[in-house]
C-alpha cells in the first residue's frame, strides 16, 4: 500500500516523480521521498507528511536535478511515520538506493546477521534491510546483487533500485506487490499503479512475481530471479488521464459515484448480447458451470459485502450452495473443499493480501479460483484459473463505489448464467430478469439525480456517537455495507446488524434520538423488518428506512423514507445502497473529514 515511481530517460526525473507520486497517494502517504542521481552521486530527499512537504523541500524537484531516480510515497508498515524511515534508504556507502511496497518478513533476522557483520541502520523498517543486502552482495554486478537478496529475503516487495555505479538504469523487482514498467519516447518508468504514469505512456508491462527489470532511457530488458532474460507482451492502457483526476468534483469519491450508472452500463454492454449472458474473458465452459456443486466467496471489505449479496442471489437464482468469508479468516480455518467447489475471490484492487493469500492457498490444494476483480493484469487477476473483470476503471477514493456496484452487476451476471445451465432458470424468467438489469443503470442515475434530501438529512446526523444499520438477507448485506461507507470515512461508529439479532443484546444501545437505518427492500421480509424497526422506535430511536417506493405504508413506521425504483428484489443491493453511499459521504463531508483519503486506510491493503 505504498506508491512507488521512478523514471530514467531524457528528461529531469524529480518532477516526473513527483507528479506520478501526486496520482498515486491514495496508497499511502504519511511519509515521502526521492532518489535522484545527479550525475556524481545519488542524492535524497525524504520527509515524513503529505507529498507537498517533499515537493516544498525540493522546490519542486529543481533541489534534484538529474535523469534517473526512484520516489515513494508510504503506508507505515514497519516503523512509525519519520523523516529517518521514510524511503528511500541507501546503503552506508550511499552508492545503492531503494524504494520498497510490501513487508519483508524476516527482516529481523536478516537485520541482526547484517549488524553482525558490521552494518549500522538508521531506520526502523524492514526497507533498510534491503539496501544493507544489496551492498553485502553487490561486487560490481546489480543483477547478481538483486537476484542473491531475492533469494534471501521472504515477504512481499515492489522494488525500485539504482546503483551510483550503474547510473544508466532502473532495476525494479515484483514480488506479491505491485509494479508495472511503461515505456515512452522520453525514456522508462515504473509505477506501483497506472494513474502514475498516464502522462506520459500507454505502453504498460505488468511485472510477474520475482521478475526482475532493467530499464534504460532507450531499452526494456525483463529477466528472471535465476538471472535469464524473458520476453514480456505490453498492454496497452486504455484509461484517459481525466479517468484519473476528479473531473470537476469535490472529491474522487463523489466522482466515482455518479460514474456508477456509465460503469454499470458498460458492464451490461460488454456482457449481455442476443439476450444472453457472454463474459468473454471468463474461460469457463457450461461444463465447468455444470459441475459446480458448491461455492465459497472469500473477500476483504466492500467486497466481501458484495460477497454476502452474491450469497444470497446466487442461492436464490442458480440454487447452488454458497459459503462467504472473510479472506482473513478463510486462510487459517483450514475449510472443506469437496469435489466441485469453486472459489470466488472478489478484490477491486486485486493485491490485497490477505485474498492474495487465500487464493494461493487454494491453488495449492488444487481448488478453480475464479477471480472477480477490477484492475487487469493485477496479483488476484493473473494467479486465478477464471477471472471476470469489473469494469470500473480506476478506482481512485479509498472508499469503494463504483467498484463495489460493478461488483454486484458481475455477480449478477454470473448467479444468472449459472442458474440457467444449471436449469434453475427458465429462459422466460432469465429474459426478464435481464431487462431489469438494463434499468438499473438508469435508476442508479435517478437516484443520483436526487440527492437534497438525504443531504439534509447526513447534516443532522454530524454529531451522532453511533449509528445502526439494520435488515434482513440481501437487506442485512446492504446494510453492511452502508455501515463500512459511513464509518470508514466519518470516523463515526457505526454497526451493521441482521435485524433480527437486534434483541438478542445489541438492542441495549440503542437510546434516544440513536439513528438507526433500516434497510427494507425484501417484499418477503417487509412485516418482519418493520416489527424490529418498531423495536428499535419503541427504545426512543429515529428511524431512516430505505424501501421500494411501492411501500408507501412506510410512512407510518419510520421517521424518514427513501424510495428507491423497483426492480427484481435480488438487485436491490445495487439502488439501496446510492443513498447510503451520498449519506456518509455528506456525512463526512459536513464533518470536514479528508474524504478521499481517511485516516488509518489506504487504498489497497497490500500487508496482511
Ligand atoms: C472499501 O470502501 C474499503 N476501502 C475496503 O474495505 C476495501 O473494500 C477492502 O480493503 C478490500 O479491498 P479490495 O476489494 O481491493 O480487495
Amino acid at each position: 500500500m505504498c506508491g512507488i515511481v521512478g523514471y530514467i530517460g531524457t528528461k529531469q526525473a524529480a518532477p516526473i516523480i513527483l507528479e506520478g507520486l501526486a496520482k498515486l497517494e491514495y496508497r499511502g502517504y504519511d511519509s515521502a521521498g526521492m532518489a535522484v542521481y545527479d550525475g556524481q552521486k545519488i542524492r535524497i530527499k525524504k520527509s515524513v507528511g503529505r507529498l507537498k512537504v517533499l515537493e516544498e523541500l525540493t522546490h519542486g524537484g529543481d533541489l534534484l536535478p538529474g535523469y534517473l531516480g526512484v520516489g515513494h510515497t508510504r503506508w507505515a508498515t514497519h516503523g512509525a511515520p519519520t523523516d529517518a524511515n521514510s524511503h528511500p534508504h541507501y546503503n552506508e556507502k550511499e552508492t545503492i538506493a531503494v524504494v520498497h511496497n510490501g513487508i519483508i518478513e524476516n527482516y529481523i533476522s536478516l537485520r541482526t546477521k547484517l549488524e553482525g557483520k558490521g552494518y549500522t541502520f538508521v531506520s526502523a523498517t524492514d526497507t533498510e534491510v534491503l539496501a544493507h543486502l544489496l551492498d553485502y552482495y553487490y561486487k560490481g554486478n546489480p543483477l547478481e546483487a538483486i537476484t542473491k537478496v531475492m533469494h534471501r529475503v521472504e515477504g512481499s516487495y515492489a522494488l525500485g533500485v539504482i546503483f551510483a555505479e550503474y547510473p544508466d538504469r532502473i532495476y525494479a523487482v515484483r514480488k506479491a506487490s505491485p509494479l508495472i514498467v511503461g515505456q515512452s519516447p522520453e525514456g522508462c518508468f515504473i509505477a506501483s499503479d497506472v494513474p502514475a504514469i498516464l502522462k506520459y505512456t500507454r505502453t504498460v508491462y505488468f511485472m510477474e512475481n520475482l521478475e526482475v527489470a532493467c530499464l534504460k532511457d532507450d531499452s526494456l530488458t525483463f529477466y528472471s530471479a535465476d538471472e535469464e532474460e524473458i520476453k514480456k507482451e505490453s498492454i496497452t492502457v486504455d484509461w484517459d488521464a481525466e479517468a484519473a483526476e476528479k473531473g470537476g468534483y469535490e472529491h474522487f469519491m463523489l466522482k466515482e459515484m455518479y460514474e456508477q450508472p456509465k460503469v454499470l452500463e458498460d458492464t451490461l454492454k460488454k456482457c449481455i448480447r442476443n439476450r444472453d449472458i457472454c463474459i468473454e474473458e471468463l474461460a469457463m465452459t457450461e461444463e465447468d458451470f455444470a459441475s459446480i456443486k458448491k461455492i465459497h466467496i472469500v473477500a476483504c471489505g466492500s467486497s466481501y459485502h458484495a460477497g454476502v449479496t452474491g450469497k444470497y442471489v446466487i442461492e436464490n437464482l442458480a440454487r447452488v450452495p454458497v459459503e462467504v468469508d472473510l479472506a482473513s479468516e478463510f486462510r487459517y480455518r483450514n475449510p472443506i473443499l469437496e469435489e466441485g467447489a469453486l472459489v470466488i475471490v472478489i478484490s477491486q484492487s486485486g493485491e490485497t493480501a490477505d485474498s492474495l493469500a487465500a487464493m494461493a492457498d487454494m491453488r495449492d490444494k488444487n481448488v478453480k479460483v475464479l477471480a472477480l476483480v477490477n484492475v487487469a493484469g493485477s496479483g488476484i487477476a493473473r494467479g486465478a484459473d477464471y477471472v471476470i473483470y469489473t469494469w470500473a476503471g480506476p478506482e481512485i477514493a479509498v472508499a469503494t463505489t463504483k467498484a463495489y456496484s460493478t461488483q454486484l452487476m458481475a455477480l449478477y451476471l454470473f448467479a444468472m448464467k449459472l442458474g440457467k445451465i444449471k436449469g434453475a432458470l427458465k429462459q422466460q424468467e432469465f429474459e426478464e430478469m435481464l431487462q431489469d438489469l438494463l434499468r438499473l443503470p438508469g435508476q442508479v442515475e435517478r437516484l443520483l439525480a436526487n440527492t437534497g434530501r438525504i443531504q439534509r438529512f447526513a447534516n443532522r446526523y454530524v454529531a451522532a456517537r453511533s449509528i445502526f444499520f439494520i435488515g434482513r438477507g440481501i437487506d442485512y448485506a446492504i446494510s453492511l455495507e452502508g455501515s463500512l461507507k459511513l464509518k470508514e470515512i466519518s470516523y463515526i461508529h457505526s454497526e451493521a446488524y441482521a435485524a433480527g439479532e437486534l434483541k438478542h443484546g445489541t438492542i441495549s444501545l440503542i437510546e434516544e434520538g440513536t439513528l438507526v437505518v433500516c434497510v427494507c427492500t425484501q417484499p418477503a421480509l417487509y412485516q418482519k423488518t418493520i416489527s424490529n424497526m418498531v423495536e428499535v422506535k419503541a427504545r426512543g430511536a429515529i428511524v431512516l428506512a430505505v424501501t421500494n417506493e411501492e411501500n408507501r405504508e412506510m410512512e407510518k413506521e419510520a421517521d424518514y423514507v427513501i424510495y428507491i425504483p423497483k426492480n427484481n428484489p435480488n438487485f436491490a443491493n445495487s439502488l439501496a445502497i446510492i443513498p447510503l453511499q451520498l449519506f456518509g459521504y455528506y456525512v463526512a463531508v459536513e464533518k470536514g473529514c479528508d474524504v478521499d483519503k481517511p485516516r488509518n486506510l489506504a487504498k489497497s491493503v497490500t500487508v496482511e
